[in-house]
Formats: C-alpha cells, sequence, structure tokens
C-alpha cells in the first residue's frame, strides 16, 4: 500500500484541503476559510495525501496551561474508508498531542456515528461523557484513551 503524506497545514491550499474535509464530513458545522484560518493559530491541523490525492484531515487540540489533556480527531473522506488511513492519520495525531505535552488524549463523536464510535472503541478509547449542545438533538460523546 502507498504511503499516505501527513502534513501540517500550512499555506492557503492546505487550509483550503482541511475545510472540504472538514465540511463534508461535519455538515452540520460548516467552518469558512477564516474559521480554519483561525484554528490553525491555535490547534494543529494537519491533511492527509495518497500521491495527490486528498484522504483526510486531524485536529489536535492542544493541552492548555491548566490541562494536560489534548483532543485528536481523525477523519476520512468516505471514499477511502476501511483501508487503514484512519488509523496513520489518528496515530500521527496522538503522536503530535504528546509532543505537545497532552498525558490525556480525548476525542469526540456524535452519538450517530457509528463508524467513529467504533473506530475509537477499538483504539483503546472507553466514553467519558456525553452532551447535547443547545438546539441540537444528537448527543457528542467524548471519549478517553483508557
Ligand atoms: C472514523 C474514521 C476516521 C475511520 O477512517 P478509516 O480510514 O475508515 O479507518 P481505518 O481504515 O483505519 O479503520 C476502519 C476499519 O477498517 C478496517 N481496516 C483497516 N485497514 C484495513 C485494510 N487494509 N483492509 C480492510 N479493512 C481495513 C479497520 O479494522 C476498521 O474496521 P472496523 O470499522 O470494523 O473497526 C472515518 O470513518 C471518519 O472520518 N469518520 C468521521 C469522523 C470521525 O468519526 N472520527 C472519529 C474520531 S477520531
Amino acid at each position: 500500500m502507498p504511503n499516505l503524506r501527513i502534513e501540517q497545514v500550512d499555506g492557503e491550499a492546505a487550509v483550503k484541503d482541511w475545510q472540504h474535509v472538514h465540511n463534508l464530513i461535519i455538515p452540520t458545522d460548516p467552518l469558512s476559510l477564516d474559521d480554519v484560518r483561525e484554528r490553525v493559530r491555535r490547534n494543529r491541523l494537519d491533511v492527509a495525501y495518497l500521491g495527490d490525492v486528498l484522504v483526510g484531515c486531524s485536529t489536535v487540540r492542544p493541552p492548555t496551561d491548566d490541562t494536560s489533556t489534548a483532543t485528536v480527531i481523525a477523519r476520512v473522506l468516505p471514499a477511502h474508508r476501511g483501508q487503514g488511513f484512519g488509523g496513520e492519520i489518528y496515530a500521527e495525531g496522538v503522536a503530535q498531542a504528546r509532543k505537545l505535552g497532552a498525558e490525556v488524549i480525548e476525542t469526540i463523536v456524535l452519538a450517530s456515528n457509528t463508524d467513529g464510535l467504533r473506530f475509537a472503541l477499538a483504539h483503546g478509547f472507553v466514553e467519558f461523557e456525553r452532551y447535547v449542545l443547545p438546539g441540537d438533538t444528537i448527543a457528542y460523546i467524548t471519549l478517553r484513551l483508557a
């Protein structure tokens, strides 16, 4: 299998690619390019390619001064799922989170996203809490790496 190329978002082309994957997978929370540019300053955002083909992206929210918890979210475009790319992107996200000093790793999955939940459980996460945002009906589940 050819290797994935996972790169930190740096520059407009990567900002657009990251936005494309995010908004396709999370249509309920579309982000503008400015939103993504703002997130690049707070979070570690990566994009993943197979050759020149965009495959997925990730978000690592680094630990803050008063917590040692980072959040890692991997996303793979539907056409490229089930080939191990999610696992690779996720492992790179965890490695980045550890470099940033994270002692606890969390991820967030919508309760309706059965693939994402199974993926998180298969990678050693356990449910930590679930919450429904005001105006939403579907719960978000926070899972913690055991
Ligand atoms: C969750 C998500 C990232 C998984 O991406 P993916 O690329 O399909 O992930 P993987 O291929 O590594 O693993 C998915 C499945 O494929 C299987 N798989 C991995 N490599 C494989 C291969 N070479 N051949 C066949 N199957 C394979 C895995 O065992 C896994 O099986 P399971 O679903 O029965 O547990 C993707 O579904 C997604 O983007 N979902 C929306 C966002 C999300 O929920 N993110 C989760 C928070 S981290």
